[in-house]
């Protein structure tokens, strides 16, 4: 049980200034998107509340009380989809009530053929037309993400509050460093250019399972194919001089993959590149190849791996690159990793992850898409400033896609910052959808090497390397 009977719910636009009431800050639960605005839930004591209200921060509060104990909260959103996409059947009020109906009405069949047997048990404590709190069963918590309409995603909200930790200068002043030193530098360039299209398109057939002699048939985390696929990464970055670990975060989910290339120098610091691996199909198909959502971003972190080995590259800082699982159910392997690294105080000198870079609508550009609401300004400056040396092929501008595995790394005051395929909202016409397939139109290698090469080159010169 998180919420008692009675119990009260803020949802309020963030701002730091909430974090000066310390009774408030004990009982953050975190930050959510509601359509591009980024909102804190707050579970505080009824005192708290009275003594903050008169507080002009207090007036753009939304404010719930539970009418009953819930186990679990959800926090559920409309991504960020091009207008398109969006057909009239496709309104809020249908896909939002058809999926009540189906959270509430037993005899589901998921993709794991779990049957949804408890009676329904959930509560509306916040309702927009791009998001919704909910309270639910820790069953329904569970599955919830495979009854959700298609541009919806879910966030299963932490048991515990969680301390909010800004991303602060001692945090940013490596990645400052660099980028105010930043200079164009050929050896980077001539090892970026040679990541490997040809290996890429291997690489997501196996992967998405176009491949016929690949038996995965689906990447989502509670998939068989999600631990074919984990073994089949671990394997390949191992081939590459890494050393990988399998490492689980929550029963039932596929583990995170983590491989770490280590310093060559004495360095106590470490700089991560990240996609996440896992995927989600249509409602009631068991399909989910994810080639673009997020195979894409995980070929590329392997196509990086691979130029590492085929260049001899060592590097002056620790690397990992890391695969996340469970980013479909709301970022909960990258939370549970981001979380161990700040207990063990780890000098994290930058992340990017790489969520979505292939699709690319007939007609536009090239592009790379910088997250308008999440993420560390200078880490996105200083990947804006290398994709004008190293892929000035791309158009770079910015999306209000948000909230991959980056915000878990930002949540726990490490400097981050995510790369995606579009300026402006997701268009790929098969995003969550049963046909995310690499052989169909718009999708791009070109666009996934270009934007690889970006992150290559972030990494080499934030870690320092030799050959
Ligand atoms: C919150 O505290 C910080 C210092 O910790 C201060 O700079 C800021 O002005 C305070 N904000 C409000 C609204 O009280
Ligand atoms: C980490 O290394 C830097 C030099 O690269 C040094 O200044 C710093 O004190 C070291 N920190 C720790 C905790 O050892
Ligand atoms: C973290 O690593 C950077 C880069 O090596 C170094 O400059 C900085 O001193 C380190 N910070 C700490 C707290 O050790
Ligand atoms: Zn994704």
């Amino acid at each position: 049980m998180i919420v008692p009977a009675f119990g009260l719910l803020l949802v309020t636009p963030f701002d730091s200034a909430l974090f000066n009431y310390s009774c408030l800050s004990s009982s953050f639960y975190g930050n959510y998107n509601d359509g591009g605005i980024i909102n804190s839930v707050l579970l505080p004591e009824q005192s708290c509340f009275d003594s903050w209200s008169s507080q002009t921060l207090a007036q753009s509060a939304s404010i719930s009380v539970a009418t009953q104990e819930i186990q679990q909260l959800v926090w559920l959103e409309q991504e960020a989809v091009d207008i398109q996409l969006l057909t009239e059947t496709r309104s809020f009020v249908n896909e939002f009530d058809s999926f009540l109906q189906r959270i509430s009405h037993p005899q589901v069949e998921l993709e794991n053929q779990a049957i949804l047997k408890q009676d329904l048990v959930y509560e509306i404590l916040y309702r927009t037309r791009t998001a919704a709190l909910l309270g639910v069963t820790s069953d329904t918590a569970r599955t919830i993400d495979t009854l959700l309409p298609c541009f919806w995603k879910s966030t299963i909200l932490p048991s515990l509050p969680v301390k909010f930790r800004d991303v602060d200068a001692s945090s940013t002043g490596y990645v400052k460093h660099v980028l105010e030193t930043l200079k164009p530098d050929p050896i980077v360039a001539s090892i970026v250019d040679t990541i490997s299209i040809p290996q890429m398109k291997n690489d997501i057939r196996y992967l998405s399972g176009e491949d016929s002699a690949s038996p995965i048939i689906s990447r989502h985390s509670f998939s068989e194919g999600a631990l074919t696929a984990a073994h089949w990464l671990k394997d390949r970055v191992e081939e590459t001089g890494a050393t990988c670990e399998l490492w689980p975060f929550l029963t039932g989910f596929a583990p995170n993959v983590i491989c770490r290339y280590g310093s060559v120098v004495s360095s106590n610091s470490t700089v991560l590149i990240s996609a996440h691996y896992d995927s989600r199909g249509s409602f009631g198909s068991t399909r989910a190849p994810g080639a673009d959502d997020d195979g894409s971003g995980t070929i590329s972190i392997l196509a990086i791996a691979r130029t590492i080995a085929r260049k001899g590259v060592k590097f002056h800082s620790n690397v990992e690159l890391v695969a996340f699982a469970g980013e479909e159910q709301g970022l909960r392997g990258s939370r549970a990793y981001s979380r161990h690294l700040r207990e063990q105080d780890a000098n994290l000198t930058m992340v990017i992850q790489a969520d979505m870079l292939a699709y690319r609508k007939p007609g536009e550009p090239l592009q790379m898409g910088m997250p308008e609401s999440i993420g560390t300004p200078e880490v996105t400056q200083l990947v804006v400033d290398l994709a004008a040396i190293y892929s000035p092929e791309l158009t770079v501008g910015t999306s209000p896609a948000c909230c991959s595995d980056h915000q878990s790394f930002i949540e726990q005051g490490f400097p981050a910052t995510q790369v995606f395929e579009r300026n402006g909202p997701i268009a790929d016409p098969m995003y969550h959808n049963s046909g995310d397939l690499s052989s169909r139109e718009g999708y791009d290698f070109e666009q996934v090497k270009a934007i690889s090469k970006v992150q290559f080159a972030a990494l080499l010169h934030v870690a320092g390397f030799e050959l």
